[in-house]
């Protein structure tokens, strides 16, 4: 939420009401974006598949790189610059993500993969740049024991393709801030402890390397429901203790898709609000406390639109409500800040 104290980078993703009888909807929403936060991350425009459509017809290891995809940027600049237009940042999600590639990716070679993951790179950050000055440039590499995920670039490039994507991120753009994001990676001891020592291997790798690498984000897709290790919430002392170790590494650490599902929480109506708003101002008050934390980014701010009920089960994670008023959770959150 935007006022005085807050912190640089809170925000949302952007979402369109799609039915034409939805304008008064839609101005609501973009009042609420353009009122409440001071940035914008794009839920899924901006990622490799959804920008770069494949060509149609035969593609193979000898297709020239002119036949595989097509850019098109039209909807991205619209929302880029009307966050731009209200003054607000814009913070580029995601450009190497194993889940959102182009189709044709699959079917080539590794030097051909190599190439065009990074005139993926330099086209996308080089059509945005002086627009969007901060990217996720890798996501979610992870496996769930803190060793690298086997994914389409681990296979095709090898492990080197995490330093290689920075280091040509770093090429399209010097200016750029750079930033490694994950999920289940938030607590220092706490619950999936070996991927959230992998992280901070991986980075402080990187950073031993001279990967020019300025920032990490964990996502923070939070469960009040979650009972065993890869469900359950990390304290905010673990979350703490997991900025303050990436910090030491000289690294900036964000939050950077916070939603707080409940819905499987076995309790009352009333206790499942009290658990979201103690999980989301707790946890955001402790990150804050770290020199180390410059930002929070909510994974939508409307249960109206929550990726959770197309991706999970129903649920209100956020923290307006369907109709767009204020939850109790907002003001969790405000009193955070
Ligand atoms: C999700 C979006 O919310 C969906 O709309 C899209 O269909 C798939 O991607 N971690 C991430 C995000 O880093 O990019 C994912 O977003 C959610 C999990």
């Amino acid at each position: 939420p935007k006022d005085e104290e807050s912190i640089p980078n809170a925000t949302v993703e952007c979402h369109h009401e799609e039915s034409s009888g939805q304008e008064t909807k839609l101005n609501k929403y973009a009042e609420i974006v353009s009122t409440e936060f001071n940035s914008i991350v794009i839920e899924h425009h901006l990622k490799w598949g959804p920008l770069c459509h494949t060509l149609p017809g035969p593609i193979n290891e000898s297709t020239p790189s002119t036949r595989l995809g097509r850019y098109d940027f039209a909807h991205c600049d619209a929302m880029v610059d009307w966050a731009l237009s209200k003054g607000m940042k814009v913070k580029g999600h995601v450009l190497c993500w194993h889940v959102t590639t182009p189709e044709y990716v699959e079917k080539l070679s590794g030097d051909q993969v190599r190439e065009e993951l990074k005139r993926h790179i330099f086209t996308t950050m080089g059509h945005f740049r002086g627009r969007i000055k901060m990217w996720d440039v890798v996501n979610e590499s992870l496996a769930p024991d803190g060793s690298l995920a086997e994914n389409i670039f681990y296979r095709k490039m090898g492990p080197s393709y995490i330093e290689e994507c920075f280091r040509w991120a770093h090429e399209a753009d010097p200016t750029a801030f750079l930033i490694y994001n994950d999920n289940k990676v938030e607590g220092m001891n706490g619950p999936n402890k070996e991927k959230a020592d992998g992280f901070y291997n991986l980075l402080k790798g990187l950073v031993n390397k001279s990967v020019p690498i300025h920032g990490a984000g964990m996502q923070a897709h939070f469960n009040a429901g979650g009972t065993n290790d890869r469900q359950r919430v990390p304290t905010p002392l673990q979350v703490k203790n997991q900025i303050k170790r990436i910090g030491e590494l000289g690294l900036k650490v964000n939050i950077s898709e916070m939603d707080v599902r409940i819905s499987k929480l076995d309790a009352s109506a009333e206790v499942k609000t009290l658990a979201q708003n103690q999980i989301y101002h707790d946890i955001i008050a402790a990150a804050l406390t770290e020199q180390a934390f410059d930002g929070i980014w909510l994974w939508g701010f409307t249960d109206r639109h929550t990726w959770v009920k197309s991706f999970y089960y129903d649920d209100s994670p956020l923290i307006f409500d369907e109709n767009y008023e204020r939850k109790p959770s907002y003001f969790a959150v405000r009193d955070a800040l």
